[in-house]
């Protein structure tokens, strides 16, 4: 955690805070205006908290998943605490489908739980767990910075463009895809970052960017409408952005929009970067076809806070996750290491 430690040092925010009785989650659903910490004690909570996208993005849903689990068997019974924690377990792995860090998380949950005899073992067992969960979630996005700034080797600085918010917030602490943009800017290597807006529920300009400026990282905020016009300029030299799920053949479920970025990087020769920890990948799907993509309520695109933005009760189509096919994707980066042009082959050397 050397290396974690200092280099969180001049990261300007945290998305979780375990306090060992409870959970504390910045509550980013009223960012930037209001910075406000939540404080949860129940699995319940937790799993509410990920639903409702308190907190959000795929490594911080599965940290906060594995702090739940832990807070579930603190008040789990002295008698059937076993099945109390794995009921807890199915309910927090009901909260969101697409990510499959959750799932991975829980896992790791489970199976731990199955090698403790009594609940006081398990207690401390399923935290030490989720303790390591968060602090190697940490460590693997600056391992991943760290190859993608040796995969770009560049000797001048650019600019890059990404998409929802993949930083702090979404992660254990120093981001995956703005882990790298972090990284290009201590190497004085970054001109600008342009953040996608990231509609409908504004990760980019509400989280992104704020996250970006109050670390005095260079951010422009842009329309997602305007990325096409911002690669055809030529300003843009990679399009980086994170993921939900990356299946065997080395397709890419993350935010919506993101398929469309890909396709124009492509058309405008520009490199498109993936960057997401192991616990990102699933390879048990064998494409992105299977990847389960969540729809979230009509209202997130009918208002903004409240405010009506169309008619009342207009019907919404509103899958907040699109899949990249692996022929779009230049390069994904992991802390395992690098992968140029995805494939099935190449996602089995490094991750079977
Ligand atoms: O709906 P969200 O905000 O949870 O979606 C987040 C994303 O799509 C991120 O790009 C992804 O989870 C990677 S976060 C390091």
């Amino acid at each position: 955690m050397d290396q974690a430690a200092s280099s969180n040092r001049s990261i300007g925010t945290v998305a979780m805070r375990w306090q060992g009785v409870r959970l504390e989650l910045l509550d980013q659903r009223l960012l930037p205006d209001q910075e406000q910490w939540l404080s949860l004690d129940s699995a319940v909570e937790v799993a509410n908290a990920i639903r409702d996208m308190v907190v959000r993005g795929a490594p911080a849903i599965g940290i906060s998943a594995a702090y739940g689990v832990v807070l579930a068997a603190r008040h789990a019974p002295q008698e059937e605490w076993v099945d109390e924690i794995k009921r807890a377990i199915d309910v927090l792995a009901e909260s969101r489908p697409t990510a499959v860090n959750l799932f991975w998380a829980l896992e790791k949950m489970r199976s731990v739980l199955a090698s403790c005899d009594t609940l006081e073992s398990a207690i401390s067992a399923l935290e030490q767990a989720a303790v390591a969960i968060h602090e190697d979630d940490l460590a693997a996005n600056l391992a991943m910075a760290d190859h993608a700034l040796a995969h770009m080797n560049l000797d001048s600085p650019v600019s890059v463009l990404t998409h929802c918010n993949t930083g702090a917030l979404a992660t254990g602490g120093y981001g995956t895809a703005l882990g790298v943009v972090r990284r290009l800017n201590e190497a004085r290597l970054l001109t600008n970052a342009f953040a996608d807006e990231t509609r409908p529920w504004l990760q980019g300009s509400r989280l992104t960017a704020w996250e970006l400026a109050r670390d005095g990282i260079p951010v422009t905020l842009n329309a997602d409408s305007a990325a096409a016009a911002i690669l055809a300029s030529g300003k843009v030299s990679w399009v980086i952005v994170g993921a939900d799920r990356i299946t065997a053949n080395g397709d890419v479920a993350n935010k919506i929009g993101t398929y469309s970025l890909a396709v124009l990087a492509r058309h405008h020769g520009v490199g498109f970067m993936v960057v997401a920890p192991a616990s990102t990948v699933d390879m048990a799907l064998s494409s992105g076809k299977e990847i389960p993509i969540e729809e979230r309520e009509g209202t997130e695109l009918r208002q903004v806070r409240s405010v009506p933005m169309a008619p009342e009760g207009v019907a919404v189509f509103n899958p907040v996750f699109d899949v990249t096919p692996a022929d779009l994707v230049d390069v994904i980066v992991t802390e395992k290491g690098v992968i140029s042009r995805p494939n099935a082959a190449s996602m089995a050397r490094l991750f079977v």
